[in-house]
């Protein structure tokens, strides 16, 4: 597909992936590429809880975060937005369900160890906070790789690619998944 391709106004990814894989800045730089807004669901909770991530976990632990992080998915999915989710969006049944019916929802995968790296420490992220971040990250993809799949229309194996090359494959592999689909696209148009 050619680069200069303008991808429509009416494709509104969805980013899914493990904590630390990119999702909020490969997201931002999507959003200004297509034009839309960029909606962090993690922000979009905090904003509306009034707390930060922590704060919720030690109020209400995991259980009450998942809650309302699918009272968030289930109220911003389908908006014109680029959308960005946290790792564990995945998780609940009723989230995927969401997700699978949305497209395209697109998968950044990056080796584990990278992604140790870049979130070892984070105190932001209550699920490392304390904990070896590779350690909870190989416990994490087990659970959640076969989830990420289900969802995702296309998985994004980020190997070396920086954010740049990242930005690149994702807004051609929309292009692609606009070209498949512009019969549904131009008839929900009208
Ligand atoms: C979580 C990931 C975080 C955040 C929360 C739980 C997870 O988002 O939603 O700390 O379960 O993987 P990021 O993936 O943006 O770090």
């Amino acid at each position: 597909m050619v680069d200069s391709v303008k991808i429509q106004s009416d494709v509104y990814p969805v980013l899914i992936g493990l904590m630390g894989c990119g999702k909020s800045s490969i997201g931002k730089l999507l959003s200004k590429e297509l034009g839309l807004k960029l909606i962090d669901l993690d922000h979009y909770i905090v904003e509306k809880a009034g707390k930060t991530i922590p704060e919720i976990f030690a109020e209400q632990g995991e259980e009450g975060f998942r809650d309302l992080e699918s009272e968030a998915l289930a109220e911003v999915i389908g908006k014109p937005v680029v959308l960005s989710t946290g790792g564990g969006a995945v998780m609940r049944a009723e989230n995927r369900a969401l997700l699978e019916a949305h497209a395209p929802v697109i998968w950044l995968k990056s080796s584990l160890e990278f992604l140790a790296n870049r979130i070892q420490g984070d105190n932001n992220r209550p699920l490392i906070a304390g904990r070896d971040a590779l350690t909870t990250l190989q416990q994490l993809a087990e659970v959640r790789y076969p989830y990420y799949t289900q969802c995702a229309d296309y998985i994004l194996h980020r190997g070396k690619m920086n954010k740049a090359a990242s930005l690149k494959a994702v807004l051609e592999y929309l292009r692609s998944w606009q070209y498949e689909h512009s019969d549904e696209l131009t008839a929900s148009d009208k």
